[in-house]
């Protein structure tokens, strides 16, 4: 079977460097490295990014707080997001800062076609100004009462409960979220990125398959709207970099955050010199690229982001993948709590691959939320892969290891059941390819109730031990570790670690190529447990780390 390997370039939506990484930003670093794990064991060329989101009021503020330089607050913040995504075996290739040489460089860059392309404007506008604490009010340290429903408490960009979004002065009773006073209007003058005149493109571009049909509907209530020339500036005291040939001009934070998708691939480029910055990033390039992002942020990605690339002449990307939410239910953890439960408390209490294991089994392509539940999860983790996964393998490999001094048998004692679990490949592969991650959990369980029933069938504890039943005890386990081996290459994306120790106990690589041809006349290792059951009391230690 011949088939033409592809060269792709996946990135992560790219976390503030203001706080820890929770297990909410873990379900997209998990979903796409899953993704990416996959199409490198198909043997692909893939290449995955991210970086810390360096900029912008709130890390400046955080660090005023803390005393410390936001310097010092981005160096260490990244640290433990480097330690906490390597926790869970996030493969980044490279994880990178937008406070860095190459994205002040590539931002220079695109700030100079954007100014030769004349698509910037200068405006003078009335703004929110704190008056005790000295600084022009971003919209999301502005509160007030909706102009629309007259929710109290919302912010100055978006209602939270009527989903209205409409500007700062547009609130009832504004209020400073930093001072607590009114702030008052101040006159300001700032750079405004014509994206009107991108609308056909992007019409295009989001109709021609970048998103799903659900995100196109979004998009065509925003294009019904009509799209606005897009504000690409502040006010200092803001972290960020300067805007040349403006004094006291800071570029937003969220035009040189998605630059760093590019910038954290070419500082990849300066550690990898086969790498060529060009091939991937110039419109005629036939990389393929991917951004995983939650929908929070799809405006900014399927409108800006494409329309400073047109303007840029770089590439734009082929798909934007969405995922929803993720909330949690029960034992009273709140969805505001919820998205409190860090990476690096999880961790404490739980292995890395059970966390990816049950977010795998609650994944699709859709954008609905992702609700979970600690009981469930427990309660999946131990009879999936406690019960059915190591279970076979345990049993299996424990009359091998007895009575055949590790020696699987020279044939298979049931070749066509072997051939339909080999079949149910492209099934499982046809998911991975399409993120439907929840269907290749469920359908690996079916095979694993298949395989574990043949075992219950054949009974092989009640073989007697004699030399003529003892050809057909072996085969038998053979069947079993046979039937692990497979369910464990569909699942080699999702459980890396349980993965390497079964490549250790098995000795072999678990690879598709392979799947074909099953083990036979092969030495597998003494059985050592692969996985150990989860305690329930685990609960409890997590959510007193989190209180
Ligand atoms: N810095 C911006 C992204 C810039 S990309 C050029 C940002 N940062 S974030 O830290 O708020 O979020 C990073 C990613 O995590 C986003 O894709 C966001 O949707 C995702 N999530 C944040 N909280 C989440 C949940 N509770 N659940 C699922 N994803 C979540 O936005
Ligand atoms: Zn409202």
């Amino acid at each position: 079977m011949s088939h033409i390997l592809r060269k792709i370039l996946v990135t992560c939506a790219l976390p503030y460097a203001n706080g820890p990484i929770h297990i909410g930003h873990m379900l997209e670093h998990i979903q796409a490295d899953i993704w990416v794990r996959y199409q490198r064991m198909c043997g692909h060329e893939v290449w995955f990014v991210s970086a810390d989101d360096a900029h912008g009021t709130a890390i400046m503020l955080k660090s005023q707080d803390l005393g410390i330089s936001s310097n010092e607050l981005i160096k260490n913040i990244r640290k433990e997001h480097k330690q906490d995504f390597l926790n869970f075996n996030i493969s980044h290739d490279n994880y990178y800062s937008t406070h860095s040489l190459e994205n002040l460089y590539l931002l220079r860059k695109v700030f100079k076609c954007l100014n030769q392309k004349r698509l910037i404007q200068e405006k003078n506008i009335f703004q929110f100004y704190d008056n005790i604490k000295n600084i022009f009010l971003p919209d999301r340290f502005i509160k007030g009462i909706c102009p629309i429903c007259n929710a109290q408490n919302q912010y100055g960009d978006i209602c939270e409960i009527c989903s209205a979004t409409y500007e700062p002065t547009d609130l009832i009773n504004p209020i400073s979220v930093l001072s607590g006073s009114r702030p008052i209007l101040k006159k300001t003058k700032h750079l405004y990125f014509n994206l009107p005149i991108f609308s056909d493109m992007l019409k295009n571009w989001i109709n021609s398959g970048v998103v799903d049909s659900v995100i196109i509907n979004k998009t065509k209530e925003w294009f019904k709207i009509g799209l606005k020339s897009w504000c690409i500036s502040r006010d200092e005291p803001y972290f960020g970099f300067k805007i040349p040939q403006h004094k006291n001009k800071y570029f937003y934070v969220w035009l040189d955050a998605p630059i760093g998708y590019m910038s954290s691939f070419k500082n990849l480029c300066f550690k990898n010199k086969q790498l060529s910055f060009n091939d991937v990033w110039n419109e005629t390039s036939n990389y393929e690229l991917y951004h995983f992002i939650g929908k929070d942020i799809i405006y900014f990605h399927t409108l800006f982001w494409p329309a400073i690339l047109e303007a840029a002449s770089f590439r734009k990307p082929n798909k934007i993948f969405v995922h929803g939410y993720l909330t949690i239910n029960g034992l009273k953890l709140s969805k505001s709590r919820g998205a409190l439960i860090k990476a690096s408390d999880w961790i404490k209490c739980f292995d890395s691959d059970s966390l990816r294991y049950y977010y795998a089994s609650k994944l699709s392509n859709k954008i609905d939320d992702i609700e979970i539940n600690l009981e469930e999860f427990i309660h999946k983790i131990n009879s999936d892969i406690v019960n059915k996964l190591v279970n076979l393998a345990s049993r299996s490999a424990s009359f091998i290891n007895k009575y055949f001094n590790g020696y699987l048998s020279n044939e298979l004692d049931d070749a066509q059941l072997y051939k339909y679990f080999v079949d149910s490949g492209v099934n499982i592969k046809s998911f991975l390819e399409n993120r439907q991650y929840s269907f290749v959990i469920k359908e690996s369980m079916r095979l694993l109730d298949i395989a574990n029933q043949y075992i219950n069938e054949k009974k092989p504890w009640t073989i007697l031990i004699n030399q003529k039943n003892l050809i057909q005890l072996q085969k038998i386990c053979t069947m079993g570790i046979n039937f692990f081996r497979i369910v464990m290459i569909f699942l080699k994306p999702i459980i890396p670690d349980l993965t390497c120790k079964t490549e250790l106990f098995l000795i072999v690589k678990l690879t598709w190529e392979d799947i074909k041809q099953p083990l036979l006349s092969h030495k597998i290792n003494r059985f050592l447990s692969l996985y150990e059951r989860i305690n329930r009391e685990k609960i409890m230690e997590l959510i007193k780390l989190t209180e």
